[in-house]
């Protein structure tokens, strides 16, 4: 259990996030990672990699530019329906997003309303601004997209992209060519987008610059069922909130049976037992803290035909809060973008000529980190951070138990071997349970103490973070014994 704050200082004080440009007083909506968030961040981002792009042999990471023209967001709908709704005091000036307004005052989601309906809402809950209590103006559409001017008279109008999907969509046709013209084919990209959110006041949870992981599967809908497997799935239970009761608290376990019987294609729901056991068994998100989410035609993206949030319960947020999505997009980008370019983006695969469908699979990096540094902070009496083996920004620390009779160097030699294997750490500095303590408020899974029983061929100890039980290793077996640890091939055994 950890609140904001908590969260908030460890990553302070041990170099995972933080606000950024502090020494000017702050800058609403950035933050900047230190030395071990970057690690943790890219740990996460590979497994993420490993993960989806392993679902199918035809799936691919690719890279696109962060601006794009406005022409291709005006094709995308994003220039057009692409916004929150802004309410503004009449006294102060102060920004609200008008949902959130009603949210803080009645504790349930109210999104996809419209400006007059949140303003009708405004008047009967009688709200005032929270910043000064002065009278509130009429609600209107606000889009979230940064704009540009692009070139000397900044004539060209561009904006920063808002989701890094676009990129894939325009060169969808360019990849199909390059790669063996079949479909499935999935396109994914990790890298920024940029929202202008109205009042990111949510700490690391809004930001304005954000890190996304996002996968587009491209498909023809007249045979994806029969191509993704979901038999070898079974019934997995799923975690799931339907739309109808997104503000209770709870969520069933629905077989993948049942969510197909409620009208869910099977292939979606294929998908969604991937992405929950991403959570479930890679990133290890106890079973109570995960959930989907549906969300109803009103409240879902533009783009989508069914959105389910994929939610985590983080008790520094305050209950479960979206981390990703997946999101059936139909073939509603291509087909923007091929009236708004005039390319063809029609593809010939087998007998069919076709637009392909897209299914989206939508995530959050900065979210998943702070998830994961949300749920595996335990502050007690020993602060340790419980991380999966795998995501910890230092796998093995190396400590010389003194710092005499020839064990520093003998420690040395040891951390320059396992160095060539693992990010290693070497420490020498404090008394040993101090050293212990540093790496548990980091999460490092493994320590190895040099001692004088190493330098009598009797090997080093091993530390288990979590529960602090160690065992002798040789020298010569420690590089293996390590790699099946942190891989979770063996388990630690005292
Ligand atoms: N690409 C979907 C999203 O940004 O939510």
């Amino acid at each position: 259990m950890a609140s904001y704050d908590d969260v908030m200082s460890l990553s302070v004080r041990r170099g995972f996030l933080w606000p950024a440009v502090d020494l000017y007083g702050g800058f609403a909506g950035f933050y900047d990672y230190g030395h071990n968030g970057v690690l943790l961040r890219r740990r996460w981002e590979d497994l993420w990699i490993e993960t989806f792009l392993g679902l199918s042999d035809n799936y691919y990471l690719i890279d696109t530019t962060t601006i794009l023209p406005e022409a291709a967001l005006k094709a995308s709908g994003h220039v057009d329906h692409f916004t929150d709704i802004l309410v503004t005091c009449t006294r102060c000036g102060e920004s609200y997003r008008g949902d959130h307004l009603l949210e803080t005052k009645t504790h349930e989601e109210h999104e996809g309303l419209t400006p007059e309906e949140i303003d009708a809402r405004i008047r009967e809950l009688k709200i005032r601004c929270p910043n000064c209590g002065g009278e509130l103006g009429p609600a209107r559409a606000f889009n979230m997209m940064f704009p540009l001017g692009i070139g000397p008279m900044g004539k060209d109008r561009a904006y920063l992209r808002p989701e890094t999907a676009q990129g894939v969509y325009l060169n969808f046709k360019r990849e199909f060519e390059a790669l063996r013209r079949k479909l499935p084919m999935g396109l994914a990209i990790v890298g920024r987008a940029y929202r202008n959110e109205i009042s990111p006041r949510q700490g690391a949870y809004r930001m304005r610059e954000f890190l996304q992981a996002e996968l587009q599967i491209f498909f023809d809908p007249a045979t994806f069922a029969d191509l993704v497997p979901i038999g070898a799935a079974g019934s997995e239970p799923l975690r799931i909130a339907w739309a109808h009761e997104k503000n209770e608290p709870t969520a069933d376990d629905v077989s993948s049976k049942d969510a197909v019987g409620r009208g869910l294609p099977s292939w979606y729901v294929y998908h969604l037992i991937q992405v929950q056991r991403f959570y479930l068994n890679a990133l290890r998100v106890p079973r109570d803290a995960f959930r989907f989410a549906e969300l109803d035609e009103k409240e879902r993206a533009f783009y989508n035909k069914i959105h389910f949030d994929v939610q985590v319960k983080q008790e520094s947020l305050g209950g479960f809060k979206e981390v990703g999505g997946v999101h059936y997009r139909t073939d509603h980008d291509l087909k923007g973008h091929e009236s708004g370019s005039h390319a063809k983006q029609s593809i010939t695969f087998g007998s069919s000529k076709l637009v392909p469908h897209v299914l989206e699979l939508s995530f959050g990096v900065d979210r998943n980190v702070w998830a994961l540094l949300d749920l595996t902070f335990h502050k007690g009496e020993r602060a340790v951070l419980r991380l999966p083996p795998r995501l910890a920004p230092i796998g093995v620390a190396v400590f010389p138990l003194v710092n005499k009779d020839g064990i520093p160097e003998h420690a040395e030699r040891v951390y320059a071997q396992l160095q060539r294997r693992f990010t290693a750490f070497f420490d020498d500095s404090g008394s040993i349970g101090r050293r212990y303590a540093r790496m548990d408020e980091i999460g490092t899974p493994f320590s190895v103490t040099v001692d004088h029983e190493t330098l009598e061929g009797k090997g080093v100890t091993v530390r288990e973070r979590d529960s602090q039980k160690q065992i002798r290793v040789k020298e010569a077996d420690l590089p293996d014994t390590l790699t099946r640890l942190l891989s979770g091939e063996s388990s630690f055994v005292a």
